[in-house]
């Protein structure tokens, strides 16, 4: 084959990625409002074995230190996460994606998002905590940079330990 063919099929090969990339349906993320939480608390239950109820989701919804948003894509609620922030430190309150949708740097998005709000909100620290038992959500706050810096024994329903996980938003916090 010659090179000339060559470069022809890595042009052609680069307009068929563009074109499948342009077909992917587009996710984007915006500010949760009391009309998705059928759909949040869907994903909720479907996520956890101890989920928050339909209060807990209206309290982030109206407190003025929490900012919840969610994942749309096709319209459709896909994942959602709870910020809060006061002061210097912020922390993911909850963070879950729809189990059909997992895998595909959903909740990279939701946590990136909630960092920048973070950041413009004044915070120099994110922190959260973590079922010990929850391998998925720890290896991914590792790959974002959060690290462990302390254990809660017995945290969770006083049987399972919560992993304490913080990352700096600035770069000398
Ligand atoms: C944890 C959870 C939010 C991850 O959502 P997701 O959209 O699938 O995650 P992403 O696709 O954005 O993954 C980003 C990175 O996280 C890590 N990760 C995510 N899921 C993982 C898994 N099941 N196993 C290992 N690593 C995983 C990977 O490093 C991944 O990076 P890569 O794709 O480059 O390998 C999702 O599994 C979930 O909703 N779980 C139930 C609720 C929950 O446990 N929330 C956290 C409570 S603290």
């Amino acid at each position: 084959m010659s090179n000339i063919s060559l470069k022809r099929l890595q042009e052609l090969k680069v307009c068929l990625l563009c074109s499948a990339m342009e077909l992917l349906p587009k996710i984007h993320v915006r500010p949760m409002i009391e009309d998705d939480l059928d759909a949040v608390m869907a994903i909720e239950i479907a996520s956890y074995s101890s989920p928050w109820n339909h209060e807990h989701f209206r309290d982030e919804l109206i407190s003025r230190y929490s900012w919840p948003f969610v994942a749309v894509e096709m319209e459709s609620v896909v994942g959602y996460v709870c910020l809060m922030s006061l002061f210097e430190e912020a922390q993911i309150l909850n963070v879950a994606v729809v189990s059909t949708r997992r895998g595909r740097g959903i909740a990279r998005m939701l946590l990136d998002h909630a960092s920048t709000q973070a950041l413009e909100k004044g915070a120099e620290i994110m922190a959260l905590e973590v079922r010990a038992s929850n391998t998925a959500a720890i290896s991914l706050y590792e790959k974002l940079g959060f690290t462990r810096v302390g254990i809660r024994a017995g945290y969770y329903e006083s049987a399972e330990d919560a992993v304490l996980m913080e990352k700096p938003l600035k770069e000398n916090s």
